[in-house]
């Protein structure tokens, strides 16, 4: 009998992402049915290509869906500033050079293998209606896949263990003074999702920054002597550097790692360490809170409450569950 979790990956790879991939696909404890890709840190183009390059390092046979290449409506919505694209890239500088935390391209080979022909939302819609047993969802990136999956088909919030989605800040923030980068990309799906009646759990910025690993975790990852080990600790390195460049941290040689935590909690719940059943929705007005989670903490909000948030994460547990996954390969 499998008693690994069958999930599903929804990435926009990025830096983060690759570790929680690698993760995913060397733990244990969890099945990989497939691997999504979405535009948010890069275009889409780039993200598929970078989600490929990192499951062709691992040798996985694992397939990638090609997803959404942009959010569902941000764009209409006039009262935005930043239409299109979304995102300009953000460049800092450190020791001499301009540096961004995901770059166009991870530092591994050309993707030789290809994506599937299903696109990612009909991909999620086939695989949970047909499951014997229940689906997990690990949205890592904007929600515009899951939220899509969602509209094409409704019911398959039954089939769904969990949603378990790297987003969100309650009192953290990242893109703008109230808002996430993944929930402020495609706040319309973000809300979606989370009105979906799934069974959902998020792990805002304040539980990933909670659980920031450090230079001293690059090293004991670098000391594995694994593929994984090193190219987890040669992308951890990358982000504290850009980290400490834009002052994002608390210290200088740490860097969160958010995705991989959504991976870890997917695995062991009590590396999330303060979670609390609330009322969670998503502004989507186009002003100043564009895309912020609105985490009702009142003891009686007036709307049913939709989602556990993490409000706190053991970064110790965290490091030592990436240790383990990345010791083999
Ligand atoms: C999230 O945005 C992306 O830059 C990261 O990959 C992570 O999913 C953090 O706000
Ligand atoms: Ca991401």
């Amino acid at each position: 009998m499998d008693n690994r979790r069958k999930v599903i990956l929804d990435v926009d790879t990025g830096s983060d992402d690759a570790v929680a991939i690698m993760a995913a696909v060397c733990a244990p404890e969890l099945e990989v049915l497939g691997i999504c890709s979405v535009a948010g840190n890069l275009p889409i183009d780039n993200t598929t290509e970078n989600t490929l390059r990192v499951v062709q390092m691992l040798g996985a046979d694992v397939p990638v869906y090609r997803g959404a290449s942009g959010p569902l409506v941000a764009q209409l919505n006039p009262l935005r500033q930043d239409m299109a694209p979304r995102k300009k890239p953000v460049f800092v500088e450190s020791r001499g050079r301009m540096v961004r935390v995901h770059n166009e391209y991870l530092d591994l080979p050309a993707a030789t293998i290809k994506t599937q022909d299903l696109p990612a939302a009909m991909f999620i819609v086939d695989t949970v209606r047909k499951s014997k047993e229940k689906v997990t969802l690990l949205p890592v990136g904007p929600l515009t896949n899951i939220a899509l999956a969602l509209k094409l088909d409704p019911t398959i919030v039954n089939n769904i263990d969990e949603i378990i989605i790297m987003g969100g800040g309650h009192a953290v923030f990242n893109t703008t003074s109230a808002a996430e980068f993944n929930i402020w990309f495609d706040p319309e799906a973000a809300e979606i999702v989370l009105q979906s009646g799934a069974n959902i759990t998020l792990l805002p910025l304040d539980a990933t920054h909670a659980a920031s690993l450090s230079l001293d975790d690059a090293k004991a990852l670098r000391g594995l002597g694994t593929k994984t080990g090193t190219f987890a600790a040669e992308l951890l390195e990358h982000r504290i550097e850009v980290f400490s460049a834009m002052k994002q941290a608390l210290r200088d040689d740490i860097a969160p790692v958010h995705d991989a935590l959504v991976v870890c909690a997917a695995i062991d719940p009590s590396v999330l360490t303060d979670v609390r059943f609330m009322r969670v929705d998503v502004d989507c007005g186009g002003g100043y809170a564009d895309g912020q989670t609105l985490c009702d903490t009142r003891a009686l909000p007036t709307k049913p409450r939709n989602c556990h948030v993490a409000l706190d994460a053991d970064p110790q547990k965290f490091a030592s569950m990436l240790l383990k996954y990345f010791s083999k390969s």
